[in-house]
């Protein structure tokens, strides 16, 4: 790792790249940071001007229908919701139950639709009013009581209840997911809800169970899309280094290095929302963070630490055959000749307790799992891919072991975002040779920090 590489990882990770986000994101150090004095997302305690800069960053495209639609009709992640509401009317009938972050307020419908005697429907964005008339236009308007605000800001005495060890919620139901599982940190809001509403031994939590996944990915034309697009915008700058100074007797090139380092996070080191196929991904996917989210702390959902279980990583990329390569004629490497990079993705589970508290718990007795994998076609979330700097070949008849560990940063500047460190070797040996076996080929470590836009 360069001293480069080593001042932009300062702290809690680099900061977004200025011409990936919006331009309040960009300017989110200083005075507009996207976080509260203690680091957390401004919903919880964050100031007035934090509120406001998390408003323009982040809530206010959840204001808009449009983007609500976009959920609505992400077909993969419906059915998801529907089938573990609907389908388990018998949990839900006669509840008291919380919907985190309401919408447009489809998720409270369906739990009107399902039994529940009373829905708190919470949402901080004007949605709130359009949710209103969603509920009583379709005639759960006496079970579903729509809430404007942060979900931070409701007491429990509010909804007619205690704090603490027996809530008056006995189940809450929430799509706070953000691409890889935990950008948006809307995570944080659904923890302190749980903590301060839901019933401590009975109550379930729809999701129950998340898991964030990882796994080496052929995706070598888009890879080779933001190599070249990163040339060209390099050529670009030396052009007009050199036509300034003709045109204008000034000298640029002094914030070469400045330019560069921006076009590389911007280009190279930005993970690319992606709809894999399920034969681009490489080796076993790993799955390198589980949550109960009846459990799960404030500080599990600040992401994937250092020397945290489960970040580690040990893939084997198998070589096609030497024999099958001479009788099907394939490319030298087989079907899949290099490493483009990595992906992440999760799932949610909708499933019974599985905490020792929760034994006493309802039985949710249909599942059911919302999948953003290759395997399970589009959905809004896709994948996110890390391109390698330098893919990997796979050669035929070879094994390539890539193994690592992944961190899951929060953003310090902007709570709301994360960064992925990488940091890997790889190595050949033989497809016959054990894993632990004699290597062909041990490549130098290799470590990256991608922002997730
Ligand atoms: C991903 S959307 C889900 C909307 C809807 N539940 C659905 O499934 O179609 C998340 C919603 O939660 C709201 N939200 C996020 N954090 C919140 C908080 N702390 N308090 C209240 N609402 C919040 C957002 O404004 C947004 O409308």
């Amino acid at each position: 790792m360069s001293d480069e590489r080593s001042m932009e990882v300062e702290g809690e990770g680099v900061a977004p790249p200025a011409a990936a986000a919006d331009p309040t994101a960009a300017s989110s150090k200083g005075a507009y940071r996207n976080a509260s004095a203690s680091g957390e997302i401004p919903s919880y305690d964050g100031d007035d001007r934090a509120r406001a800069t998390d408003f323009a960053n982040y809530f206010c495209s959840y204001a808009q229908l449009y983007h609500q639609k976009q959920m609505l009709t992400d077909h993969k992640r419906m059915e998801a919701y529907y089938a573990a509401i609907m389908g388990n009317s018998e949990v839900f009938r006669d509840k008291v139950v919380m919907d985190v972050g309401t919408g447009s307020g489809i998720l409270a419908v369906w739990a009107a639709h399902a039994g529940a005697r009373r829905v708190y429907a919470v949402e901080y964005t004007d949605m709130a009013n359009h949710a209103r008339k969603l509920v009583e236009e379709n005639g759960v308007g006496h079970v579903v009581t729509v809430i404007q605000g942060a979900v931070e800001d409701i007491s429990p005495e509010a909804l007619g209840g205690i704090e603490g060890e027996d809530g008056p919620v006995d189940i809450i139901i929430s799509e706070w997911m953000g691409y890889f599982l935990l950008r948006e940190s809307m995570l944080d809001s659904l923890i302190r809800a749980r903590d301060k509403f839901l019933k401590k031994h009975t109550g379930l939590m729809f999701p129950s169970h998340t898991t964030m996944y990882f796994a080496p990915v052929e995706d070598e034309n888009e890879r080779k899309t933001s190599v070249s697009e990163y040339t060209n915008s390099m050529t670009d700058w030396n052009d007009f280094v050199e036509s300034t100074k003709t045109m204008y007797g000034v000298d640029m090139g002094p914030l070469h290095n400045a330019f560069q380092r921006e076009q590389k996070e911007y280009y190279l080191l930005s993970s690319r929302w992606s709809e894999l196929r399920p034969e681009q991904v490489l080796a076993q996917p790993v799955a390198v963070k589980y949550l109960d989210m009846c459990t799960c702390t404030l500080e599990e959902a600040r992401g994937l630490l250092k020397g945290n279980p489960g970040g580690a990583f040990d893939f084997d990329v198998v070589g096609e055959d030497e024999t099958a390569a001479t009788e099907g004629g394939g490319p030298v490497g087989g079907r899949h000749a290099v490493v483009s990079g990595f992906a992440g993705w999760f799932t949610a589970d909708f499933k019974s307790r599985t905490d020792a508290d929760g034994a006493g718990a309802p039985t949710v007795a249909h599942p059911s799992v919302l999948s953003t994998g290759p395997e399970n076609g589009y959905t809004h979330w896709g994948q996110q891919v890390f391109h390698l700097l330098s893919n990997v070949p796979v050669i035929r008849g070879q094994t390539t072991r890539i193994n690592g560990e992944l961190e899951v940063i929060r953003n310090k500047d902007n709570a709301r975002l994360y960064n992925c460190r990488m940091r890997f070797r790889t190595s050949r040996r033989r497809n016959e040779e054990k894993k632990d076996g004699a290597v062909l080929m041990q490549g130098p470590e290799v470590e990256e920090v991608y922002h997730i836009p």
